[in-house]
């Protein structure tokens, strides 16, 4: 610490000598020590600073009457060197001021300087900062230290509240890291506290509020402040406040107590919510920024004196460009999440003026206009269930639960007319147990504290009894006619409550008789789901939840039905994990696909949550249904319906294998449009469109009638922004990737079109599409096909099995080689869309069975079939058909439209 220069040695004789003078001579004892040390060790010293001339007539010192040094003035000298560490000997000092120089080194102590009022080291470089320097400045009032860079980190410290008169704290761009301390309740007098282009992390202290400080510079953090802006709301004297370039959250607070407040940089944070009126009227305000940030609502409107700084709608979430009212659903859905502290998340996806425009958690009817759902299960919220829920009148599914929600369940969600689902279980709820009518299924359990202030009861009571109890009571208090009106009153009123239960009591085991469902065509039972329903509707944890729609599934009841997973049981083995075959109680075949966490990659929970939720929505007789999903550890168990036949690929390339016989055209034309079906409906998806990305025969599966669809698709796969997924995974596989998206990683649908017309010259040559076996002219059947079709050579490629008799076989067969053509053509442009494919083999299926009426538009396909809509409409029985989002298909609100006799007469999907 104490550092001496070469150059300096030659003056140690000297030295020694003069301090002995000075300390038998004069009475100012150690000051001149001290004052000789801070000469040597500065360089250069003024001109005046000499050894011979007595310390007090030095340049920028000055002493009191007893030759004690009050004050070091030396700014914008140029001066090298260090500090003497026993600086802290100049005991009546008051003033120490170098800024502006090259000073360097350790900076002394300066404890117990009692009368120290003004200490400023700025610009300087300074290296650290002793621990115990401020203790016991009991007459500091400033202190600042802004740009010195070369200081190691220090943290602000917490015994600087011995200083309670400081006025003024500055320490901009001085390596401070670590969090602001909680002291600022100690100095009535603080006004300046300037701390920008710091490591400073963490919340705005509590003891912000009611303190005196004017200027708050607390920008530029690198890695950013955090927490809510609320303590500014009672810093009343507040005048400039610089907090941009931090990462804080939540609204900007009520402002309208901070008058004096003319400077407001908030820009470059994470703030959410509406601009509060009162900032706007801020009477003294003349600088505000607030572009990029999450801020949400109408776009402010300052004053004419204000220069505001708004940021386009891309850099904040304002619901419109100009100024002006949102809509009114806009506006109710943002009171919701002021309720919950507009937290980031709904923020950062819930722009624009429409909430039927892909806002995260909301689902709306099928005309696009109205707000029908609104999940916000297991998303860590935290705050209050807002009334303003009782606004959205079309609302008929609620899901709250799982989060950390407090106060009370408003009553007026009561009286919204087309509730069904109100999920409110596992939260932090209290106060009185709302009565819902009997159509709307109110989950509340998990909440300790509900109900119980009113029944006294345990929690989770029935609700109708809990209530009608509570008031009851309450009334029977209030009643005048004395002891006896009350007794009967009570008896009446337990006589009602057992009736009531009664009643509730019956109508359960109505709802859980046994539902069977005529499958008309077939004329027998098509499924009995009542295993299913009772599963789903008893206990928690074993089946059911219906998280966004999707249904969680217990590992205990997948385990049963898979015989605990068995091997007998593979079904296959895919690239994400083993297929096995399953049966559940009730006789129903599912397939569940076991695969371990890698495969969903940093997917975390709720992601896959979102994308289950999507998935078990997109339903297409073309596609294989996803039944329900399964966590267990970091293993993700998907269940699906189960498909008798296998997969195609089974049926067209190892048939010989699997002692079954080859497929006939007819089939193979059927099985080729039903995979363009259920792709065209992919495609067509209107929320979320999806893109398979791995079409190909071993992802075409078969129901007992060789009816086809199509399997794996969306899961890992699926991305809102489906143009860059290359950050994902890279899916495909060799032989049915389109070129351009093999070099560039561009999916467009146009992929899938292209795999889907090498799958068609699978199913005319019967060859795989890489066939390493063949000559390398021969392997890539893609290259060799079309080779074969431009050389007009194409019934040499025809597969052998294939009976070419008849000679309108053939002519089928060219078409779907020229379509087969068409679909793999090297520019995506000049591929078809996916509808043309399925018009094309529409045409031709017809042609085969002319006097059948397209038994595609029939529902009952295979017994088999019927279990993804089954469980929808017992779901839909159960007061929970959020699962069906209208805006999905179409034919989704026919299915639950119709009593299940209809069932199958809806018309075709997907177009
Ligand atoms: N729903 C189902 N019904 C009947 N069998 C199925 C079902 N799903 C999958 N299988 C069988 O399990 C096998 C493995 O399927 P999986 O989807 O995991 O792999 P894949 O499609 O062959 O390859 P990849 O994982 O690369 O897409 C299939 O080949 C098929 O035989
Ligand atoms: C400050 O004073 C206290 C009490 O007199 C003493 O214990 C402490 O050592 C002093 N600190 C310094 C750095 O002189
Ligand atoms: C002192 O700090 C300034 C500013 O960072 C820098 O330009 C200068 O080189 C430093 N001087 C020394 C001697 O380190
Ligand atoms: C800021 O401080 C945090 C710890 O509080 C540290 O992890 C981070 O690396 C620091 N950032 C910089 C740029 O120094
Ligand atoms: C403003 O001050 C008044 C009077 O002290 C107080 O009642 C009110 O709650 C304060 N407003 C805010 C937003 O803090
Ligand atoms: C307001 O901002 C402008 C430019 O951004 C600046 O020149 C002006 O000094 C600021 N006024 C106040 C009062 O801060």
């Amino acid at each position: 610490m104490t550092f001496h220069d070469v150059r300096h040695r030659h003056r140690y004789l000297h030295l020694l000598y003069l301090t002995i003078l000075l300390l038998t001579t004069s009475t100012t004892g150690d000051d001149a020590a001290v004052m000789s040390k801070l000469s040597t060790s500065l360089s250069p010293t003024p001109s005046s600073w000499s050894t011979n001339t007595d310390f007090c007539k030095w340049d920028g010192i000055t002493c009191d009457n007893s030759n004690r040094v009050t004050a070091i003035n030396l700014p914008s000298k140029s001066l090298t060197g260090s500090l003497p560490s026993d600086l802290n000997s100049l005991s009546q000092l008051k003033t120490l001021a170098v800024q502006r120089n090259s000073i360097g080194g350790v900076l002394p102590t300066l404890a117990n300087l009692t009368l120290l009022e003004q200490v400023i080291l700025d610009s300087n470089n300074f290296t650290a900062i002793p621990t115990d320097f401020f203790t016991g400045l009991t007459n500091l009032q400033s202190f600042s230290i802004t740009d010195n860079p070369d200081m190691s980190s220090w943290t602000i410290p917490e015994n600087l509240n011995q200083n309670t008169n400081l006025q003024s704290f500055q320490a901009g761009n001085a390596n401070i890291m670590g969090g602001i301390p909680d002291i600022f309740d100690k100095f009535p007098n603080l006004q300046n506290l300037r701390l920008s282009y710091n490591n400073i992390t963490g919340a705005l202290p509590v003891s912000f509020g009611g303190s005196q400080i004017r200027n708050l510079w607390l920008n530029n953090q690198k890695q950013g402040l955090s927490g809510t802006l609320d303590v500014l709301s009672s810093m009343t004297q507040l005048e400039q406040v610089w907090l941009q370039a931090n990462v804080f959250t939540g609204a900007i607070p009520d402002l309208s107590n901070c008058t004096g407040l003319f400077d407001l940089q908030l820009r470059d944070n994470q703030l959410t919510g509406l601009v509060p009126a009162s900032v706007m009227s801020l009477p003294k305000l003349v600088n505000v920024t607030l572009q990029n940030n999450r801020l949400q609502g109408p776009l402010p409107v300052f004053g004419s004196g204000v220069v505001a700084e708004l940021g386009s709608s891309s850099t904040n979430s304002f619901c419109l460009t100009t100024p002006g009212p949102c809509e009114p659903q806009v506006m109710v859905l943002l009171e919701v999440a002021g309720a919950i502290g507009y937290p980031l998340s709904l923020a950062q996806s819930w722009e624009g003026n429409d909430a039927c425009q892909k806002w995260s958690f909301i689902s709306c009817d099928s005309s696009g206009k109205y707000v029908t759902s609104v999940n916000f299960g297991k998303q860590k919220f935290s705050g209050t269930i807002s009334p303003a829920f009782a606004n959205l009148t079309s609302l008929r599914s609620l899901s709250l639960n799982d989060n950390n929600l407090v106060d009370s369940i408003p009553e007026v969600l009561t009286s919204l007319p087309n509730l069904q689902l109100l999920d409110v279980s596992n939260n932090n709820l209290s106060g009185k147990i709302p009565v819902f009518p009997e159509r709307v299924k109110f989950v509340h359990t998990g909440n300790v504290l509900l109900g119980q202030d009113v029944s006294g009861g345990p929690p989770g009571s029935e609700p109708g009894s809990g209530d009608t109890g509570g008031n009851s009571s309450g009334s029977t208090k209030g009643v005048s006619g004395g002891l006896i009106a009350g007794i009967v009153i009570g008896v009446l009123v337990f006589v009602v409550i057992i009736l009531f239960v009664c009643y509730k009591c019956y109508l359960k085991k109505k709802n859980q008789k046994p539902k069977t469902v005529q499958d008309p065509e077939k004329g027998k039972e098509a499924v009995k789901a009542s295993d299913l329903q009772s599963q789903s509707s008893g206990d928690q944890t074993e089946m059911s939840v219906f998280e966004g729609g999707s249904i969680v599934i217990s590992i205990q009841v997948l385990r049963e039905a898979t015989n605990n997973f068995s091997e007998e049981n593979v079904l296959g083995r895919g690239g994400f994990g083993v297929v096995y075959k399953g049966i559940l109680q009730n006789g129903t075949k599912i397939a569940v696909k076991r695969m371990d966490s890698g495969v969903m990659g940093t997917k975390g929970l709720k992601e896959f949550q979102a994308e289950i939720a999507v998935l078990t929505k997109v339903r297409h007789r073309h596609l294989v249904a996803l039944l329900g999903y399964c966590m267990n550890g970091n293993e993700r168990l998907l269940v699906y319906e189960y498909m008798p036949q296998g997969t195609l690929s089974q049926h067209l390339f190892e048939w010989r294998e699997h002692k079954t016989n080859p497929l006939s055209w007819k089939q193979r034309v059927s099985i080729a449009l039903d995979v363009g079906r259920g792709v065209e409906y992919l495609h067509s998806l209107a929320q979320q469109s999806f893109i398979h990305r791995d079409l190909k025969p071993s992802n075409i599966l078969l129901g007992d009638d060789m009816r086809a669809k199509v399997a794996d698709f969306g899961l890992v796969k699926s991305t809102p922004d489906a143009k860059h997924s290359m950050e994902t995974r890279v899916a495909g596989t060799f032989g049915y990737l389109a070129p351009e998206y093999a070099a560039t990683g561009r999916v467009t649908t146009k992929v899938d079109v292209y795999a889907f017309g090498v799958v068609l010259m699978e199913l005319i040559t019967g060859r795989k599409a890489l066939d390493d076996t063949l000559t390398d002219e021969k392997s890539h059947l893609v290259t060799w096909f079309r080779r074969a079709l431009i050389s007009e050579n194409i019934v040499k490629a025809i597969d052998q099995t294939l009976d070419t008799d008849e000679e309108d076989t053939l002519e089928s067969i060219c078409k779907v080689a020229e379509l087969a053509g068409h679909c793999t053509a090297r520019e995506p442009y000049q591929r078809p869309d996916m509808g043309h494919a399925v018009n094309v083999l529409g045409l031709l299926v017809e042609q085969w069975k002319p006097s059948q009426p397209d038994e595609d538009d029939g529902y009952g396909i295979g017994d088999h079939m019927s279990v993804p809509q089954l469980l929808q409409q017992l779901q839909a029985d159960e007061g929970t058909s959020r699962m069906f989002d209208d805006s999905f298909d179409q034919t989704q609100s026919s299915i639950i439209s119709k009593p299940p006799g209809l069932v199958d007469t809806f018309g075709t999907s997907g177009r």
